[in-house]
């Protein structure tokens, strides 16, 4: 297997994950790859979680600080939370029990918009990078890294690190080289503009360039990466598809949208997943994709011959299309291109591409408000990820979700959001199984009636004696009518009684 590792200087370093992750400290700050269950290290996190076990039961203190791309799988983000290895944690993260523990104040978090994460990183808020730990398929004689199923922050890391562990995975498909195309952003203050007109330009290298005399340690694995599967399509989530197709039929009708220039932008989650499989039986063709995640639903379009190519920064595949993807990749590799996330995110090409941007959500409020990220507004649910980047930048962003969680205990619309990500001056069309609210042109109070109409039939009565009390209430202004003392009452109710109904 040692094939895969083609420079002579790194093979003499290849070793076990428990002699690499010696070289992971107590303290340090770790930039690690891996994005959404893809291209994370399979060994290191479980070797560095059993570390923290042996120096935590010889009373010892062990934690570090740990950066990744985005979210990762439960033997890595699961692992290291469930040994309590880490003392911080960023940019964003999906896993119950590292958000259990960060829910209960034991892991610090901080959740930041993804384009600005690598930036960040560059610009020393995290203070040095120790030891950067990245997944690759191979490296080649000169030490360039080909990437994995991600990219993420990878790059950033690989730079700033001070010692640089690999990981080269052959699970992962070799087909998959060519599919990257690592563009460096200059630093600040010489940015210039980023060459991408088209969402398939490839403007940089197909591997990652680094200073192989940083590497201390190079790890062989062979483990397939872990997201988990979307939940099946139900009712729910068909009408939202059907919705979010008017939508954009709406869209053509109005001139704005053609049915063979349709660039998307899809979010992680299974109503974003459904909405994609709702556009294999429309009128769109060619459809483009300059997105953060390659996901199931994209395959699918691919293969039936309606998508013309997808840029991201990785795969957020089901176990089963992972595997497809894997044995397929020498295919996929011609519709598919994987970007720094500095590039995939990029605002300024986000806003050149003149793209319909969908996210899932937590909660939007009745003028338009959107809470992505927190139940109630203190429980932190995943993180806001790239949803900022592509709302603020979309030409039209809008927002999908069923209209009731848990049971019908939960309302998607409430009177005041109580955690708000995307404001009412970025979020533009929101969208649940009973319609899709276009907020565009309209001041708060116009809002109002068409969010109460998207709410489940159940909660419109509570919204509509909000909407009342606050119009009618002396203290507030007219221009956004609230009740402070009432605005909160669903979230109060679901907090005392477990639901948000009277
Ligand atoms: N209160 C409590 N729980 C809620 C909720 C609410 N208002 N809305 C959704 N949920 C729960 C669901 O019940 C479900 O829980 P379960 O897994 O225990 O059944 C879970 O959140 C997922 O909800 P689902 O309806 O299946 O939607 P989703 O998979 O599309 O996820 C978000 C919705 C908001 C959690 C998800 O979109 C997210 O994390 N978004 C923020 C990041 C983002 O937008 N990234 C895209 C960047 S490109």
């Amino acid at each position: 297997m040692s094939e895969r590792v083609q420079n002579r200087e790194l093979k003499a370093k290849i070793m076990s994950a428990d002699e690499a992750a010696q070289f992971v400290n107590h303290g340090a700050t770790v930039g690690m790859s891996g994005f959404t269950g893809a291209a994370y290290p399979k060994a290191l996190p479980t070797a560095i979680a059993n570390r923290a076990k042996q120096e935590h039961d010889a009373g010892r203190e062990y934690g570090i600080r740990l950066l990744t791309g985005a979210s990762t799988a439960p033997d890595c983000d699961g692992v290291l939370a469930e040994a309590d290895a880490l003392s911080f944690r960023m940019p964003y993260q999906s896993d119950p029990v590292m958000r259990g523990k960060i829910n209960d104040g034991q892991l610090n978090y901080q959740d930041v918009h993804l384009s600005h994460s690598g930036l960040q990183v560059e610009q020393g808020f995290f203070g040095a990078i120790d030891v950067a730990i990245v997944e690759v398929t191979r490296i080649t004689e000169e030490g360039h890294l080909i990437p994995s199923s991600g990219v993420g922050n990878n790059v950033e890391y690989l730079e700033a690190a001070k010692q640089i562990i690999l990981e080269v995975n052959e699970w992962q498909s070799l087909n998959l080289e060519g599919m990257a195309d690592i563009y460096r952003v200059p630093y600040l203050p010489n940015r210039t503009p980023i060459p991408i007109i088209n969402v398939g330009d490839r403007v940089g290298t197909t591997y990652i360039e680094i200073d192989t005399t940083k590497v201390v340690a190079v790890v062989e694995t062979d483990a397939p990466d872990r997201n988990s599967p979307f939940k099946p399509f139900d009712e729910v989530s068909e009408q939202i598809a059907g919705n979010y197709l008017d939508f954009l039929e709406g869209e053509v009708a109005a001139g704005r949208l053609a049915y063979d220039h349709y660039i998307m932008q899809s979010g992680v989650g299974n109503v974003p997943n459904a909405v994609m499989a709702g556009l294999l039986d429309s009128k769109f063709e060619n459809i483009q994709a300059y997105t953060e995640v390659v996901q199931d639903g994209m395959l699918d379009l691919i293969d039936a011959g309606k998508m013309a190519v997808a840029s991201a920064t990785s795969f957020a595949l089901s176990p089963e299309y992972a595997e497809k993807m894997n044995r397929e990749a020498e295919k996929y590799r011609k519709y598919l291109v994987l970007r720094p996330l500095q590039i995939s995110n990029s605002p300024e090409v986000i806003r050149r591409m003149g793209l319909i941007s969908s996210n899932g959500m937590i909660e939007a409020d009745i003028y338009g408000n959107i809470n992505s990220t927190h139940v109630a507004g203190t429980r932190v649910m995943n993180g806001i990820g790239g949803s900022g980047d592509f709302t603020r930048n979309a030409f039209a962003s809008t927002f999908i979700s069923p209209s009731a969680a848990k049971g019908g205990a939960i309302s998607a619309i409430v009177p005041f959001a109580s955690h708000i990500d995307h404001t009412e001056h970025d979020a533009m069309v929101v969208i649940t199984e009973y319609g899709y609210a276009d907020l565009r042109g309209l001041a708060p109070k116009q809002r109002v009636p068409k969010m109460i109409a998207i709410a489940h039939p159940d909660y419109r009565p509570l919204l509509e004696e909000y909407f009342d009390r606050a119009l009618n209430n002396a203290d507030s202004f007219q221009h956004t009518p609230h009740d402070l003392t009432t605005a909160f009452d669903f979230h109060n109710r679901l907090n005392a009684a477990g639901t948000m109904q009277k």
